[in-house]
């Protein structure tokens, strides 16, 4: 162990107030709890993924990491009774004449047992075979009384006819139980980890489904949508913002989990604003790695003044067209993913100027997260 360092921080009344605070010293955080008349402090970065435990909560004598929730006792930075060993360091602090001393030395060291990694976590490699095509439908309904979904009724028009050796393969979010994105990404971008940390949280999300089959199996999204004033339909947005996490894998680590896919949309309603419900559509996939075939979305609506929901779904029921429509989208979707997969044609990496949040510096984070773990290891 090296030799003691310790460190003035000042009248010991200054730090006697309940809960955690961030110290500083130099440019080492500390996560310093006074509880019950006595102090304990901690380093301030936790064993998971970093995240600041000084700007957590303490709940008993565990401080609570704000990113995650892993636990580490206050005092002696062991995790929680039956994961004593998953710990952070602990740094002795003293009273002086009326003066409070933090020892910089930690006097024991970090040690990180890991939980195995997610499924979901493992490289992404396109298995072998024919082409796999993914359709989403994000119609809201209950499905204990289906009714006639304009959108998914195209969806389907498309897979059914797929010809074999394809495969296809059809989600409907509404079958799924998953909870909304909870904003780790707003608490820090290295919060928002690969798979989405709700998903690593809770086995009874079942988003999982939708990671799966879009990242490590299909070559081919179609994504239906209903327009509902004028936007995408809610779940289709609660599916998104939990994607996140995929397109956050570039801009941390310059990571694409899609590449050589091909993603097309149908989106029907009876209100318009079919181009800002497709525009916003073209622009998070194409963020996420996805290419487009020419025409890339079908589209039908009846429009402002001529909105009559009866029409419309007899429109739709009716229309040869629109299912014409669909299957050639899904042609020309398979045609480019076939290209694209024989040719191994998309970029794995992505020049970062001028994209999205690319000078978030994640670089700069590590180094100082390395600065600190060499400080108290
Ligand atoms: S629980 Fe602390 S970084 Fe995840």
């Amino acid at each position: 162990m090296s030799a003691q360092k310790w460190h003035d921080l000042g009248p010991v009344e200054a730090f006697k107030k309940e809960g955690l605070q961030e110290i500083t010293v130099d440019k080492s955080k500390f996560a310093l709890s006074f509880k019950d008349g006595t102090f304990g402090a901690i380093s301030a970065v936790c064993n998971h993924l970093g995240g600041p435990l000084c700007n957590g909560t303490l709940d008993g004598e565990y401080v609570v990491c704000p990113w995650h929730y892993w636990k580490f006792h206050r005092a002696t930075g062991e995790g929680e009774p039956g994961d004593e060993d998953n710990r952070v360091p602990r740094h002795e602090v003293k009273i002086e004449e009326g003066r409070l001393f933090i020892n910089r030395t930690a006097s024991s060291k970090r040690n990180r047992v890991s939980p195995e990694p997610h499924p979901l976590a493992r490289p992404v490699k396109r298995e072998k075979g024919p082409l796999r095509i993914l359709g989403i439908s994000t119609t809201v309904m209950d499905t204990a009384h289906p009714r006639y979904s304009t959108s998914e009724v195209l969806l389907q028009a498309a897979l059914d006819s797929v010809k074999q050796p394809a495969t296809t393969k059809l989600i409907r979010l509404s079958d799924l139980k998953f909870r909304h994105c909870e904003g780790f990404y707003s608490k820090s971008a290295r919060a928002c980890s690969w798979p989405c940390s709700i998903t690593q949280m809770d086995d009874s999300d079942q988003l999982d489904q939708v990671y799966e089959a879009i990242v490590h199996w299909a070559d081919v999204l179609l994504l239906a949508t209903p327009i509902r004033w004028g936007s995408a339909s809610s779940l289709y947005y609660k599916m998104v913002e939990r994607m996140n996490c995929i397109q956050n894998q570039i801009t941390l680590h310059d990571k694409a989990l899609i590449r050589n896919k091909v993603a097309s949309f149908i989106i029907t309603g009876g209100q318009d604003n079919i181009q800002a419900v497709a525009g916003q559509m073209l622009a998070f996939f194409s963020e996420i790695g996805f290419v487009f075939p020419s025409f890339p979305y079908v589209a039908h609506s009846l429009g402002w003044t001529a909105e009559n929901m009866e029409r419309n779904v007899a429109y739709v029921k009716n229309s040869e067209e629109l299912r014409q429509g669909s299957r050639e989208l899904l042609q020309r979707a398979l045609v480019l993913a076939q290209t694209l997969v024989d040719a191994d044609a998309v970029e794995t990496r992505v020049p970062p100027g001028g994209r999205k949040a690319h000078r978030l510096e994640p670089e700069a984070m590590q180094a100082a997260q390395a600065a600190q773990k060499k400080n108290d290891d």
